[in-house]
C-alpha cells in the first residue's frame, strides 16, 4: 500500500481540519495516511512517505503582504524533503495572494517536487479537497511509473 503523510502547521484548528480532509481522500484511493503537525516530523516519516501534502494557514502584514504564516522558521526546521511528489495548500479568510507561492518556493528549496496546489476558505475548509487530492496522487503516479 502507498502511503501518504500530511504535514499542517495550524493555530486554530482550521488548518487540521482541511489536513483530515485531505487524509481522508487519500485514503479513499486505498493510501495509508497520517496527518502530523510539522512541529513533530522526522526524517524517517518523510523517508516512508510516497507522496507529502503539506499545509499551513496564511497571515497578513501590513508591510509585507500575506504570507504562509511562520513559514520562515518551520520549513527550515523541517528534514529534506528528498525529491517527493508533494501537494501545498493553505487555509485563508479574505485572500491568500501570494501565500502558496511563497510557500512552493520555500519547499522546493528544501528539495520537494510541487505537484499542486490548493487554496481552502476557511468558511468551506473541505470543499474542493478531494479534486485536490486525486489530482495530486495521479501526478505522483505518473511521476513514479
Ligand atoms: C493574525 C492573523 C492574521 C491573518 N491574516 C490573514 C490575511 O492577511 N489574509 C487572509 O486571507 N486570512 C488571514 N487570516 C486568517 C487565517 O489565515 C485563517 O483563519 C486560517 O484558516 C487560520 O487557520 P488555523 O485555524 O489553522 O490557524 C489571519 C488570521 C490571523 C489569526
Amino acid at each position: 500500500m502507498k502511503t501518504c503523510l500530511v504535514l499542517y502547521h495550524s493555530r486554530g484548528g482550521n488548518t487540521l481540519t482541511t489536513a483530515e480532509a485531505i487524509a481522508q481522500a487519500a485514503r479513499d484511493h486505498h493510501y495509508e495516511a497520517t496527518v502530523k503537525s510539522i512541529i513533530e516530523i522526522q526524517k524517517a516519516d518523510i523517508d516512508a512517505a510516497d507522496v507529502l501534502f503539506i499545509g499551513t494557514w496564511v497571515q497578513g502584514f501590513i508591510l509585507f503582504g500575506v504570507k504562509p504564516a511562520d513559514a520562515n522558521l518551520w520549513v527550515q526546521s523541517l528534514p529534506s524533503l528528498a525529491n517527493k511528489p508533494t501537494g501545498i495548500f493553505c487555509t485563508y479568510a479574505f485572500n491568500p495572494r501570494g501565500s502558496l507561492n511563497k510557500l512552493a518556493s520555500m519547499l522546493q528549496e528544501k528539495g520537494a517536487a510541487i505537484v499542486g496546489r490548493q487554496a481552502f476558505n476557511r468558511n468551506r475548509l473541505t470543499e474542493g479537497s478531494e479534486a485536490f487530492v486525486q489530482r495530486v496522487l495521479q501526478a505522483q503516479t505518473e511521476i513514479t511509473a
